[in-house]
């Protein structure tokens, strides 16, 4: 299975022009970079450019849709506009979305219920809030939360085959905080994730699901992170979206 490198620039750069010398990035190392499976996220408004600039080079995505293609509903935009665009990927269930904009556990189940539909693969984040003090990563509460997240996000949904989904373990306190967990720690959470699908679907879905890890990835940690079994990527959000962290970055991987 190809390490993924998903890179969510969330709501940066700040404009066309600088998006494209992000884009430019991508091209030079996607070359060097063969054995890793790159998805830009850029935001909608800079979707048409990657659409031209990548679809070489690597695959992109969306950071977010609508839940119906035909509805009135200004402002959004339909799983069905973003596959015709060629968008491979949309991220669902992210924190920041979670917290700023009130998205509940119904509306992430309707998003990922409607890029199927629209043969978009989710990449479904879930994560915890807080860890206690000495708590462990696989802790009743922790797993408890986590599998709750998943319970909702994936009702009624059928997974044909484990390409379908992406899922992100993001746990939250390490989500742009400089403070990213022990890759250990978040491998013994992603065990209990790829457990949860071996019972909610099946063993096959469950060894090929790719579940990767978010929250202050950088060009320092992601070794560590890449180098750790059952660790299948990882999804980088700051430093992704600025020239100078994104080469350093991208330079560090291609020889991992
Ligand atoms: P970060 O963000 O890498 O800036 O912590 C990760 C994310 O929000 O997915």
């Amino acid at each position: 299975m190809k390490k993924l490198l998903v890179f969510n620039f969330k709501m940066a750069p700040a404009s066309l022009a600088e998006a494209k010398k992000l884009f430019l990035i991508f091209q030079k190392y996607s070359a060097q970079a063969k054995k890793k499976q790159i998805i830009v996220i850029p935001p909608y408004v800079y979707l048409s450019e990657a659409a031209q600039m990548l679809k070489n080079y690597c695959d992109w995505g969306a950071q977010d849709v609508f839940w119906f293609n035909r509805h009135s509903a200004t402002g959004e935009i339909s799983p069905q506009m973003l596959k015709s665009l060629g968008a491979e990927y949309v991220i669902v269930g992210h924190s920041e979305r979670r917290e700023y904009f009130q998205e509940t556990d119904e509306v992430v189940n309707l998003k990922i219920k409607a890029c199927l539909a629209n043969h978009l693969a989710p990449i479904l984040c879930v994560g915890e809030k807080e860890r206690k003090n000495k708590e462990s990563a696989s802790s009743f509460r922790i797993k408890n939360a986590i599998f709750s997240q998943l319970n909702y996000a994936l009702r009624g949904v059928i997974l044909k085959s484990s390409a379908d989904l992406v899922v992100a373990y993001e746990p939250l306190w390490a989500i742009g905080t400089e403070r990213a967990e022990d890759p250990l720690e978040a491998a013994e959470v992603m065990a209990l994730i790829r457990f949860w699908f071996a019972r909610r679907f099946s063993e096959k879905i469950a060894r090929g699901m790719r579940i990767i890890y978010g929250g202050s990835v950088n060009g320092q940690n992601v070794s560590a992170f890449l180098s750790t079994p059952h660790i299948n990527g990882v999804l980088v959000g700051r430093a992704g979206a600025n020239r100078a962290e994104l080469t350093k970055f991208l330079s560090k991987i291609t020889n991992i």
